[in-house]
């Protein structure tokens, strides 16, 4: 069983797609070892999106990220890295398929609803960001 980090972003919690986001998760199968409600901050997203420091929308994904609360969830499941990516869609939602949480839910690649882990190292790293051993049930 692979695990790895999704967040809900800002836009969704608004919008109220808290229930659907995770029911989504749960019908393809993933497993759900731990969840929390928090606000981001500036050192939090500053950690978490380390390797977008710099870019030209750091500072707007930043502002966004610390708008509001999220909801941080370790997924489990087969495969679940890619799976959860493929789940979400593409970042931009004009390009992610039918079906997917950022074509049903998102409206521009900056506020785009979900996030999730892109690799077996990103997952490590940003689960430990968030939750503690004792928070995660596996
Ligand atoms: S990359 O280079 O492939 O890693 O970049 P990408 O996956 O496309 O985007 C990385 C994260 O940056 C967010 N993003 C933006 N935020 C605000 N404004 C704009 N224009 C913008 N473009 C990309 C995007 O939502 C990604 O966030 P996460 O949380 O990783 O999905």
């Amino acid at each position: 069983m692979e695990k790895t980090l999704v967040l809900i972003k800002p836009d969704a919690m608004k919008a109220h797609h808290i229930g659907d986001i995770i029911k989504i998760y749960e019908e393809k199968g993933l497993e759900i070892l731990a969840a929390k409600m928090l606000k981001m901050d500036d050192k939090l997203a500053s950690q978490h999106y380390y390797e977008h420091i710099g870019r030209p929308y750091y500072g707007e994904l930043v502002d966004f990220m610390t708008s509001g609360p999220i909801i941080a969830m370790v997924l489990a499941g087969e495969d679940a890295i890619a799976n959860v990516r493929k789940i979400n869609g593409k970042t931009n939602p004009a390009e992610a398929e039918e079906g997917t949480i950022r074509k049903l839910y998102a409206a521009s690649s900056g506020e785009n609803a979900v996030h999730a882990s892109d690799s077996p190292e990103s997952a490590a790293r940003e689960i430990s960001l968030y939750f503690s051993a004792t928070e995660i049930f596996d």
